[in-house]
């Protein structure tokens, strides 16, 4: 059986993001038959704009769509600002949701997880994130969550994940992951 292929996407576009260190420990330790590419060009998307969404978008734009839809699944770690997700995640997933009745996030199966530096762990961001792949009809794992709260002291200088606890979640849910699109789960949307 070949491997399940995950595009991770980080909603932080800091050099030193915990979300995106997030997103290595999940490359680093995921299960043999999982392969995670990382999607590195969230700065290069323009606002959305509706005058530029067209049959010749920009082409951050088009090769956003274009790995999203490649991959079997997305891998994505949120931070938290304001209590929701970032605008620029946000703004990424506009373009990627659109045209609404076939896009590349359509029954796109997806996971969730994020890093903050407070008690929460993003939990607020994970709603808000959760109820925009909604409209989109993405399958979203619904367990293990990943609330990686004080998550300064789970990773070491290097930026690299510590914490044993965060990193067998992170190995169960993308088993989860795996498993769901392989169809062995049974399906949590119906369209
Ligand atoms: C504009 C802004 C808003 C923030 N709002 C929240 C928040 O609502 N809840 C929270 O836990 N942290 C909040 N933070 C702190 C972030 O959790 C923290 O900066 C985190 O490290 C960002 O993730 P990153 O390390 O992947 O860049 C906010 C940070 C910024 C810049």
């Amino acid at each position: 059986m070949t491997d399940v292929n995950i595009l991770a996407i980080s909603g932080s576009l800091r050099a030193g993001s915990m979300n995106t260190a997030l997103l290595r420990a999940a490359q680093k330790h995921a299960p043999n038959d999982v392969s995670i590419s990382l999607y590195g060009n969230l700065g290069a998307i323009p606002l959305y704009n509706g005058d530029l969404d067209t049959d010749s978008p920009p082409s951050a734009v088009q090769e956003l769509r274009a790995a999203i839809a490649r991959a079997d699944g997305l891998l994505i770690a949120t931070p938290e600002y304001n209590y929701s997700i970032p605008g620029v995640l946000k703004n990424a997933l506009d373009w990627a949701s659109r045209p609404a009745q076939s896009s590349a996030l359509l029954h796109k199966h997806v996971a969730i997880l994020g890093a903050a530096p407070g008690n929460f762990g993003t939990v607020r961001a994970q709603l808000a994130l959760r109820q925009v792949f909604l409209w989109t009809q993405s399958k979203v794992v619904v367990r293990p969550e990943i609330l990686v709260f004080n998550c300064a002291q789970r990773f070491d200088e290097a930026g690299n994940l510590t914490d044993e606890t965060t990193i067998e979640l992170i190995r169960e849910q993308l088993a989860v992951l795996r498993d769901q699109i392989r169809g062995l789960l049974p399906p949590l949307h119906s369209s």
